[in-house]
């Protein structure tokens, strides 16, 4: 299963006998042990078997834990499709497995509001990342654009200039270059404290502090009013454009030292990208951490980065790169993969459809549009030809992710559905990465049980819903007036039959 020199580094490490270990297991055995460990793919114990996340469904506000189904194993993603069957559902907690119970949870306002009403972050969808790991389905963490975690009393993390290193497993298609999607240590008060106050992996294609070569996305350092390529550099041209769909992303620093390493994480080995000198700029060395831990979001809760997230670690120490090399033949051995991201009655890549409201009441109305606006309207055979087309959309291949799809507007070549401040509205293809994000939808099984729940791409807790006859990308109970969880499941639920026109 290990070849040759993995063995050899696992001996040279003292791990033979230990080679079916974990993450942690392995940063343990270098002296570096994790101090928090958060996955809802999988165990990063050898012997772990206690809960990975929580999530909590929108039916009934109930929660469940989700464990790994055995003792070092891939998190039973069964149990929660059971649980969240025919409803919403979300992640609440996502557990910390080295057993300092460094938790994360919804993370609070700082330095910037999060969008629910009392100013906390949004949670992310429960079901917004499949994958799979050595063929078992497990479920990521998709964050979107105000989605963030936090824990702002965690034990053991580093202060000051102590040491620590840090991975995750991320998707490298899924960024964006608003601040910040980070995951690593911060401040305890949620607001900027100053240079030198975070010690973060940073995601994404910001350009504001720091980049690499090409045009990103690149792996950075938020070490605080600066995403870090390097030392000062504020372009490294030896931090690369990464890409990869499934990517490890390492930070590490100690006194006077830092680096970034990175990897394709279902294949290969890390490669160092900067190892060197603290910035110069004051703050940055000595450094200050605080020892916060977040998720998706920069140290003062800004709340604009987008990625996805299936595993990280922080560490006590520095870590050696023997260490961090072994980390990554066990990631690579856990066989990160893709699965589908839709589900329920098929859509076919060019076929005209119509999308019918299957809201008692309201179910022979169907999703059309009257300019710009998405509406629903009653439309039937006998309805004039520009009603039926306003009620026609070609399916198109996800313009944002073509494992997903687009809907082409009938009669308006060109112009596509999308949201737009969760807003459904048609308009046309900009070209913009933003436009093709908004344009793109997955479709799943009908929340009520009929037809299909249209899942936005960029937001899977919004779906397509009417509301007083207008269409809306909903979240179930969130702040609009749109999102009002009464008949949420009907009003997300369509039926898809061909085209009018
Ligand atoms: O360092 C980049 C960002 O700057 C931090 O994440 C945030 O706290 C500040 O706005
Ligand atoms: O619809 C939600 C967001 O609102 C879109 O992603 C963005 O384009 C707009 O700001
Ligand atoms: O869109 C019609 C109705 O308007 C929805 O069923 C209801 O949720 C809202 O009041």
């Amino acid at each position: 299963m290990f070849s040759r020199p993995i063995l050899e580094r696992a001996w040279a490490l003292g791990l033979v006998g230990l080679v079916a270990a974990g993450p942690c297991d392995i940063y343990s055995s270098g002296g570096t042990p994790c101090i928090a460990a958060h996955s809802t793919t999988r165990a990063l114990y050898n012997a772990f078997s206690g809960s990975l996340y929580q999530v909590k469904r929108g039916s009934d506000n109930t929660t469940r834990n989700i464990a790994p189904v055995s003792a070092g194993g891939v998190a039973n993603a069964a149990s929660q499709d059971s649980f969240c069957a025919g409803t919403t559902c979300l992640i609440t907690i996502i557990y910390d497995q080295s057993g300092r119970g460094n938790h994360l949870a919804q993370a609070p306002p700082g330095g910037f509001q999060g969008p629910e009403a009392n100013g906390y972050d949004n949670l992310a969808s429960a079901t917004g990342a499949p994958v799979t790991l050595n063929g078992q389905k497990a479920y990521g963490v998709f964050v979107s654009p105000g989605t963030g975690y936090r824990n702002n009393a965690p034990s053991g993390t580093a202060k000051g200039d102590a040491a620590e290193g840090m991975y995750t497993v991320l998707d490298g298609t899924h960024f964006n270059g608003g601040c910040c999607f980070d995951y690593g240590n911060a401040e305890t008060n949620n607001k900027d404290t100053g240079n030198g106050h975070m010690e973060a992996i940073y995601f994404g294609d910001n350009t504001i502090w720091g980049s690499g070569a090409g045009s990103g996305p690149w792996i950075m350092a938020d070490l605080e009013n600066g995403l870090f390529s390097g030392q000062n550099t504020k372009n490294n041209a030896g931090d690369p454009s990464i890409s990869y769909r499934f990517v490890t992303a390492a930070i590490k620093g100690q006194p006077n030292q830092w680096a970034i390493r990175g990897a394709n994480a279902a294949s290969g080995t890390l490669s160092t990208y900067y190892n060197g000198a603290r910035p110069s700029a004051s703050g940055y060395n000595p450094m200050s951490k605080e020892g916060a831990i977040i998720l998706g979001i920069g140290g003062d809760n800004s709340v604009s980065g987008q990625g996805t997230f299936y595993e990280g670690v922080m560490t006590s120490g520095f870590p050696s790169d023997a260490t961090e090399n072994a980390v990554q033949a066990n990631i690579v051995a856990a066989k990160y993969a893709t699965t589908s991201l839709t589900s329920g009655p098929a859509f076919t890549v060019g076929s005209s459809v119509s999308f019918r409201a299957t809201t008692a009441g309201y179910d022979t109305r169907f999703l059309a549009h009257s300019g710009a606006a998405v509406n629903t309207q009653v439309v039937s055979s006998s309805s004039a030809t520009t009603l039926k087309q306003q009620a026609s959309w070609t399916v198109r291949s996800g313009l944002g992710n073509s494992a997903c799809f687009s809907f082409e507007s009938r009669d308006t070549p060109g112009s596509y559905i999308r949201h737009n401040n969760f807003v459904l509205q048609v308009d046309s293809n900009d070209g913009s990465k933003q436009f093709r994000e908004d344009a793109t939808f997955c479709p799943q099984a009908g929340l009520n049980g009929q037809g299909n729940s249209i899942r936005a791409w960029n937001y899977p807790t919004c779906y397509f819903r009417h509301y007083a006859n207008v269409g809306y990308a909903a979240r179930n109970g969130g702040v609009h007036v749109f999102d009002n969880a009464a008949s949420f499941n009907d009003d997300a639920s369509w039926v898809v039959s061909a085209g009018f026109a």
